[in-house]
């Protein structure tokens, strides 16, 4: 199963019409996003807690690190640059923490909330091998813009 980005949107902003609460937000967006297809293994958010340190948020998938700093990982590399990090091979990502030893190709999105601030970075691993391209950036950066930066 590979998902509808358009109809992914929708679904969301159903469920979460009028809900301003992170958490509740988080929750569900992990919900539809990790349930929408196959390749995603573990999806899930990590929060900006304090300068350069992100912690972990709602997830779903086998238990994740609780805590990485911005220096270390895909996903404080993308906290860093305000980048999308696209890996299609993790093994030769320089600094990859691996949560679980299937994880073979990953995507990290930076998100943003309405005032610029970072709320933090939603990650997605996949145990296939170059998972993930522009199309899933493309995505999910609009489905967490329409949700958080709304
Ligand atoms: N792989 C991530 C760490 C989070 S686990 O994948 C859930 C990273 O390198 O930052």
């Amino acid at each position: 199963m590979r998902v509808d980005y358009t109809e992914l949107s929708k679904t969301i902003a159903a469920l979460t019409e009028g809900e301003t609460d992170e958490v509740a937000l988080m929750a569900t967006v992990v919900c539809e996003v990790h349930n929408a297809d196959s390749r995603f293994d573990w999806t899930g958010f990590y929060r900006v807690v304090a300068p350069e340190l992100l912690k972990i948020g709602p997830y779903q998938g086998g238990h994740g690190c609780l805590v990485i700093p911005f220096a270390r990982g895909v996903c404080g590399a993308a906290a860093r640059t305000g980048e999308t990090q696209l890996v299609p091979d993790v093994e030769a990502f320089p600094g990859h923490i691996a949560c679980s030893s299937s994880t073979r190709s990953e995507i990290v999105v930076p998100v943003w909330r309405k005032d610029g601030s970072l709320l933090g970075v939603f990650d997605i691993d996949s145990d296939q091998p170059d998972a993930f391209d522009e199309a899933d950036d493309k995505g999910l950066s609009g489905v967490l813009r329409e949700v958080f930066g709304r």
